[in-house]
This record gives C-alpha cells, structure tokens and sequence, in this order.
C-alpha cells in the first residue's frame, strides 16, 4: 500500500502521496495541492521542495555524505579521474576503457573555439571579471552552433553540445585569464590531456617553453571531480529551470556560470582568501573576526562556513583540507594563510553560535588555498569551480530533458497593493 499524508483544511480531508527515494529520503507529492484545495506552499529559498527526482547525485547533509552515482565521493577522489567523472555523471556508468578512450578522444578534438571568439574577447576590457567573460563566451556558442537552439536536438546532436562545451569551456576558461592580463591567448596543446592542456594555455609565455608540474595537475584533476555535482544547489537549479524552457545548453549553462559567481555560492571561494589575507593583515586576531561574524549588526560573515543541506562536515572540505598540506608541501609552498584558516576552523568549531548553527566549513574554505598554491590567480578560483561544476550541469540539464520535464514556473503569495483606479498625472 502507497504510504500518504492527510491535510485537513477547513475541516476537509485532503490526501497527498508520499515518494521515497532509493536513499530513504521521503517527500509529499503536492503536484495537485492547489487544484484540491486552492491552496499553494510558501518555502523562500526553497529549503524544504524538492524541485525534480534525480539520479545523480546523493547528499545526506546530517552524516556529510556526497555520492555521485552511487560512488562515494572519498573513493572518486582518489581513485578516478575527472573526464571519467564526468562521463559518469552525464552518462550513468563509469566508462569502459574503451567508452573513456572515444570519450576523452572526442573532447580534445573540440578544445579549438571559432576564431571571431576571439573578436568577442577582444570586446571585455582587462578590468572584466573573467566569470563574466567566461558565461559570454559560453553563451557565444549558440551563434557558432545555431543547431543547438533546436530544443527536439536527436541525441548524436546533444552527444556534440556536451563534448564541445566540454573540450571548449578550458580554452574559454584560459583565454578569460589572459584577456585580464593582457596576454595573448595560447591556444590548446592536444597533445596533453585535460588538466595539463589547461594549465598550458593559462601560464604558457609567448615564445617560452611551459612544463606542466604533474603535482599541480593532479592536484586541479582531483578539485574538479570534488566540485563535478551537487544535486539542486542555486547553480544547478538554474540550468535546470532555463533548460526547461528548452533554451540551448549553452544558454542554460551560461545561466549557470553566472548564478555561481554571487559570494554566497561559488564566488565565496575568492572571499574566502579575501577574508583571510584580512585577518593576517590584522595581525591574525582570529577572536575578533569570529565577533564579527556572530555580531547580527554586521555583515560579515564567516565565508567558507556553513552550507544550505550539510549541517556536518561538507566531506569535500575534508578531502581539500587533507590535499591542501599534501600539495603545498610537495610545491614547497608555505602560505601563512593556511594556518589562519586551520586555527580560525579550530576555534569556530567550538563556539556555541556555530556548535548550534551547525556551521562547519564548506567546499569552499580550503579550495582558494590549494588555488592558490598552484598558481591560480584569486579572480579565476571560482572559474575553477565552473570548470568543474560543468559535467554537473550537464548531467543535470540531460536529466531534466531525458525525463521530459514541464517548464518551471513557481508560484507566489501576491503582498502588493489590491485594485484600485489609475490616477492621472495632474491629479497625483
Ligand atoms: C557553495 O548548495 C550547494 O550545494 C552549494 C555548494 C555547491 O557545491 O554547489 O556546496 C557550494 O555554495 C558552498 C557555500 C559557499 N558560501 C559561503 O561560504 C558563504 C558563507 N555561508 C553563508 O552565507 C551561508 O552559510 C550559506 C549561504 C552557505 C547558507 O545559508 P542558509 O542555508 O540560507 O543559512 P542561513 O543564512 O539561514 O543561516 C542560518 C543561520 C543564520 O543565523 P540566525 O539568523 O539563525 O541567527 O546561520 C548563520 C546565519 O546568520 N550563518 C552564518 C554563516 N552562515 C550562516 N553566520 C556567520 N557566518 C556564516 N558563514
């Protein structure tokens, strides 16, 4: 017998049924609330709807957990690459070698973009954030690819869009660096693979020899396959609602792209190290800054802390806080913000307003350190986090088609002014 919920309302019996997921989760089916009882739901910053059923990701944020199609995120981390990631998570399975060899094959074929890109580029003066270099030249893609706006696209069609915006968002990535310093653009090495490719066309010098430091491309292989998905957050969210209105991928990941750049999301990567080159240059008074985020009259906010669904360990802050050592002392590196964030971690984690806010540290609050360390310019972190939310978004965006959901529309609850007459001019 299907489980079901009661609502009474007005002294009427209204029933609703229950779906429960393959983790256990349970929800309230509501799809027909409003033509039952003319009633809507009201959830600002939708912290209790489910917007769809998906079978991507898994997050438990009570136990901290992050699965990508049933894989834990601890062992992909370690054991996997991010192109076979990405294959899984847009495709269900973890590839065969031979899936993974066409696969890989197919996007380095597509890291060239059309040449007027360039004319494009060249329009975005040095001060142009590079996120919002980076959606545009997504978005440009729609005027080379005209076919991708077909929204009926055969699957060999939507096969293409997701290789190129794979094999081309690096050298969008790269060019949207250089273009904010000035250089000329280098164009992708195919004889490299993804990561190596990348950091090639970010840090090549005209006319100099570039070897990639194989540390530093493990290390950027493994940040990306821990920012690869993250079920319903604001990002994924809004690909899904401009793919179903049937938009062009790139449009719908173009959305993506600039919904992850706000400082509560994505953006908080770059504030993170922001915050924490302000507490050095404060003399490291870690006490004071944690007053400041727990004074409700000020702003700031601990950034990096917290999260919408985890309210344990976010498990990917683990793994980067573990491979934030690992990598700095095989770079050489010693940065002293890293022991500010470690003892301002410390200390928060003890302290009531965050023990009962259940603020712990977010994907977000180590990342910038590792960024850092390999050379990442603090304006392109969360284009690194684009870089890799990307086989997300696609997975997502091919989820929602594949599964021929309607267009998103919520509802609301109107506040405003009730009818009245329109007052002319001279009589206001
Ligand atoms: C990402 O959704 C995802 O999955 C996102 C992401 C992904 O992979 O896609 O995981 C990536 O975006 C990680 C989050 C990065 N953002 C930050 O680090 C910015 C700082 N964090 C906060 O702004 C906040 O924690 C959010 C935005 C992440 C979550 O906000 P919520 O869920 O809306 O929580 P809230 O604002 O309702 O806060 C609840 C309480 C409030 O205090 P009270 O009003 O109850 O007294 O906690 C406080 C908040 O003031 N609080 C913080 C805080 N975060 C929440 N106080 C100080 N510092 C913080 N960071």
């Amino acid at each position: 017998m299907a489980k079901t919920v009661e609502l009474i309302i007005d002294g009427k019996s209204h029933t609703f049924p229950v779906v429960e997921g393959s983790e256990k989760e349970l929800a309230i089916d509501i799809s027909d609330l409003r033509d039952k009882t003319g009633y809507i739901t009201l959830d600002i910053g939708y912290k209790n709807t489910g917007a769809t059923k998906s079978a991507i990701t898994f997050l438990d944020g009570e136990q901290g957990i992050l699965h990508y199609r049933g894989y834990a995120i601890e062992e992909l981390a370690e054991k996997s690459t991010f192109l076979e990631v990405a294959y899984l998570l847009i495709f269900g399975e973890l590839p065969t070698k031979a899936e993974y060899e066409k696969f890989t094959t197919d996007i380095t074929k597509r890291t060239l973009v059309h040449e007027d890109i360039k004319k494009i580029l060249d329009g975005f003066p040095s001060t142009s954030h590079p996120m919002g270099v980076l959606s545009s030249l997504f978005c440009a893609q729609t005027a080379f690819y005209p076919e991708s706006l077909n929204p009926n696209r055969p699957p060999d069609g939507v096969y293409l869009s997701i290789i190129r915006s794979l094999g081309k968002m690096p050298t969008f990535a790269a060019w949207s660096y250089k273009n904010a310093i000035g250089h000329p653009v280098n164009y992708p090495d195919n004889k490299l693979d993804y990561c190596p490719r990348f950091l090639k066309m970010m840090f090549a010098l005209p006319g100099q020899e570039y070897e990639v430091d194989p540390v530093v491309a493990d290390a950027l292989d493994k940040l990306f396959i821990l920012h690869a998905d993250h079920e319903q957050n604001c990002s994924t969210s809004t690909v899904r609602i401009v793919g179903s209105s049937k938009a062009s991928i790139y449009s719908a990941i173009s959305a993506g792209i600039n919904a992850l750049w706000g400082p509560l999301h994505g953006g908080a990567n770059q504030e993170v190290i922001i915050m924490l080159e302000n507490i050095r240059k404060d003399g490291g008074n870690i006490d004071k800054w944690i007053d400041k985020a727990k004074d409700k009259n000020d702003p700031f906010r601990l950034m990096g802390f917290g999260h919408r669904v985890y309210k344990n360990f976010d498990p990917r802050a683990k793994i980067i806080k573990k491979a934030a050592d690992d990598v700095l002392k095989k770079l050489g590196v010693n940065d002293p913000i890293l022991e500010i964030a470690k003892k301002l971690e410390e200390i928060a984690l003890k302290d009531p307003y965050f023990v009962e806010r259940k603020l712990y540290p977010n994907v977000d609050f180590y990342s910038g350190i590792i960024y850092r360390a390999l050379g990442i310019p603090v304006d392109m972190f969360t284009v690194m986090f684009a870089m890799g939310r990307l086989p997300g978004w696609i997975a997502q965006w091919k989820e929602l088609r594949d599964q021929g959901e309607p267009i998103g529309r919520p509802r609301q609850v109107y506040t405003g002014k009730t009818k009245r007459p329109f007052v002319p001019i001279d009589k206001r």
